[in-house]
């Protein structure tokens, strides 16, 4: 081994990951932002992956309920992330869709899709490859669990569920949707349900994740508290 590789070695091995697992609407994407920019980390939101792939499987007309995937369809779909400090662009193929993933259709068949053991395969290799070029912050659902069971800090973020559901509300208010809040929160529980009953990856906190019941905190005091976690397990002053 020459000198330059054993520096490469050496410089990833000491790679961070800090990973934020949890519900929709606990407050993950805000935080996991605010976290890497404060640190200045690169940012996977695991969950704009899952919704890449189901804006391309629609875009293929296959719906979420489709009884199989056509064999070969997941591997001409091609996704790359490019992570910045606190944010992430996703490109399919050469575009840039970032902008087109938020949509609650797209969740909901991201949620469908995602529970496919072949899919959350076809995504294994690409969350992995941002971890062994930068520092992350990654947030999602089984990110400590199974993506990156060597992070160095790992955290579960909830809420309860009246709570995430009037957040989403709210954001859905402020993008100018015009949402029920009682199918706001009905849609919400489903998700929550299909995410945490699915047999491969289930959403459950990694047996050694710092839980954060983020119900009656504001994002200032979650970051507070995350930040000193992290600071005392790297031994960083924050
Ligand atoms: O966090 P989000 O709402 O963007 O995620 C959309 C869906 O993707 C979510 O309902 C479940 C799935 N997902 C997953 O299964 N595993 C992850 N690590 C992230 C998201």
């Amino acid at each position: 081994m020459n000198g330059s590789t054993k520096r490469n070695r050496k410089q990833k091995e000491s790679l961070i990951v800090v990973t934020i697992d949890g519900p929709a609407g606990a407050g993950k994407t805000t935080i996991a932002r605010r976290l890497a920019e404060r640190f200045g980390f690169c940012m996977l939101d695991s969950g704009a992956l899952y919704r890449a792939i189901a804006l391309a499987l629609l875009g293929a007309q296959v719906t979420p309920d489709a009884e199989a995937i056509p064999e070969d369809l997941l591997s001409t779909i091609k996704i790359s992330v490019q992570p910045g400090v606190g944010r992430m662009k996703l490109l399919l193929g050469n575009e840039d869709v970032s902008a087109e993933l938020r949509s609650e259709e797209v969740g909901l068949a991201a949620s469908k899709f995602s529970a496919r053991p072949e899919v959350r395969k076809a995504l294994l290799g690409v969350q992995r490859s941002v971890a062994k070029q930068h520092n992350i912050v990654a947030e999602g659902r089984d990110m400590g669990a199974v993506v990156f069971p060597f992070a160095q800090v790992k955290f579960f973020l909830t809420a309860d569920s009246e709570e995430r559901a009037k957040r989403r509300y709210a954001e859905l208010l402020e993008k100018g949707e015009h949402p029920f809040y009682s199918q706001v929160f009905s849609e919400m529980r489903a998700r929550d349900h299909r995410d945490e009953t699915r047999d491969l990856a289930p959403m459950v906190p990694a047996a050694d994740a710092i839980v954060i019941d983020t119900t009656s905190l504001t994002p200032d005091g979650v970051l507070s508290i995350m930040s000193d976690h992290i600071g005392a397990k790297l031994g960083i002053v924050t």
